[in-house]
This record gives structure tokens, sequence and C-alpha cells, in this order.
């Protein structure tokens, strides 16, 4: 199927289920484009249902949905991550840090952009080791941060993206410092040096390169990621089942 029938596809299932079913928009999604004090735009519900479980124009995920399932079908072409991943496990990372990498923008890939770092840290700490945690909470922090010793510049890419003049809010000058004297600065320090910013469209990375990594250092858990009852189950099932009316 190329893109233009995809396409076609997702317009026509997108009109079926509209006009089958109730699907409104959470109040972020539209955070930004309406005015926040007025009351949300009413539909016309009569003779529909309010959906509850997934939503059709979405690809559908397994009952079980693993980590892999949720790159498939959910964070969209993870290029950047797997790129990052492959790129510190040829610079002899451990494998903490290079699951960090892979992990690191999930939040941004299937979630929410604005303080991804922390989203994707809460997302996956049930799951992995804490200082790998730690590192994906820190390393949208980091970036700001030069620090010369591991050969890490602020990015030119931020000066093309926010402007010169640029500079982190205080909260982020006092989640670098605690940072700076931490333990595990190390790793997450490594995951924003492998956190490249240029994409090589020719490289290309299969997730199956990271199979025994994941396996041994991401907790699976057997139910799947969602309908486990952990800290995070509820955000992996609003990535999964994200228009649901409760
Ligand atoms: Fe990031
Ligand atoms: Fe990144």
């Amino acid at each position: 199927m190329n893109d233009f029938h995809r396409a076609e596809m997702a317009d026509q299932a997108s009109a079926d289920a509209m006009n089958t079913l109730v699907i409104v928009k959470s109040a972020i999604y539209t955070s930004g484009e309406r005015d926040p004090r007025e009351p949300p735009p009413r539909q016309d519900t009569t003779g529909r249902l309010h959906l509850m479980g997934h939503d059709p124009r979405l690809p559908k995920m397994p009952d079980k949905p693993s980590l892999f399932d949720f790159f498939n079908l959910r964070f969209g072409p993870a290029v950047h991550m797997l790129q990052s991943a492959r790129l510190a496990l040829k610079n002899g990372c451990d494998e903490k840090v290079i699951l960090a990498c892979l992990l690191h923008d999930c939040s941004a890939a299937g979630f929410i952009r604005a303080d991804h770092g922390y989203w994707a840290a809460q997302l996956i700490a049930p799951y992995v080791d804490e200082e790998v945690a730690f590192a994906v909470r820190y390393h949208q922090v980091l970036r700001f941060y030069p620090d010369e010793s591991f050969g890490y510049k602020y990015p030119e890419s931020y000066i093309r993206l926010f402007g010169p003049d640029y500079k982190p809010e205080p909260y982020l000058d006092r989640a670098y410092l605690y940072c700076r004297n931490h333990k595990w600065y190390g790793t997450a320090r490594l995951l924003t040096v492998n956190d490249l910013y240029s994409f090589d469209p020719d490289v290309h990375v299969e997730l199956e390169e990271f199979t025994d990594i994941v396996g041994r250092n991401f907790r699976q858990p057997p139910e799947g990621l969602g309908f486990d009852d952990s800290p995070s189950a509820h955000m992996w099932r609003t990535i999964n089942w994200p228009t649901r009316y409760l």
C-alpha cells in the first residue's frame, strides 16, 4: 500500500468513525488553538455512542501490547531514537545508555512534546533500571548545557530552533545543577552525546537489532503495557486508546 492509499483509507476510516461514534478531543489536543476559558465546541451526538475503546482511525494494537508494538504502531517512524541507540552501541556504551537512547524521545514521538524527558521517564520508570529513567528524565535538560569534557557543545540546531538569545528557564538551571552533581550524571550526559540531531536518511536501523538489549533491560509486563496496574500503566493505555471519552 502506498502513502496515497494509506491516507485515503485513513480519511475513510475517520469519516466512518465520526458517523457512528462521538469522538471528542482532550483539552490538551486543542490547547493553544482555542481559548481554554470558553467551553469546547459542541457536537451533535444524536443517535451515536461515545467512544470508550479503540479508535477505529488508528492501527489496532494487540491485546497485550509490547514495547515494540508501541514503537511500530504509536511512536511513528522512530528513526531518531533507533539511530541514537545504534550510535551508543557503536560507541561502546553500556546497555543502560543504549536502552536510554532507544527510549529517550518516546514521549515526544507518541504522547506529549513539552517536558518530554520527564514524561518519558515516568512512562518507563516501572520497567527499567532507575539509572535509565534518570538519564531519560535529564537528557532534555542537559541538552541546553555544554560539557566539553564529554565533547558536548550547545547544539547548533537549538540556535536555529530557539534563536541565539534563548536562555533556559530558572527551573531548567536548577534541574541541570541537580543532575550535574548526581552520581548518574555521566549516564544522562552520554545519552545527550549520542542523541544525534542530524538524521542520516541512508542509515536504516531495525528495531530487532535491540531485541536482546530490551529483553535484558526492559521488564515487559505479561499483561501488556497499559494493563499491568503499574504507576504508569494509565499513560501507556492513553497512548494506545487516546480518544476515549473517559
Ligand atoms: Fe529529547
Ligand atoms: Fe533525541
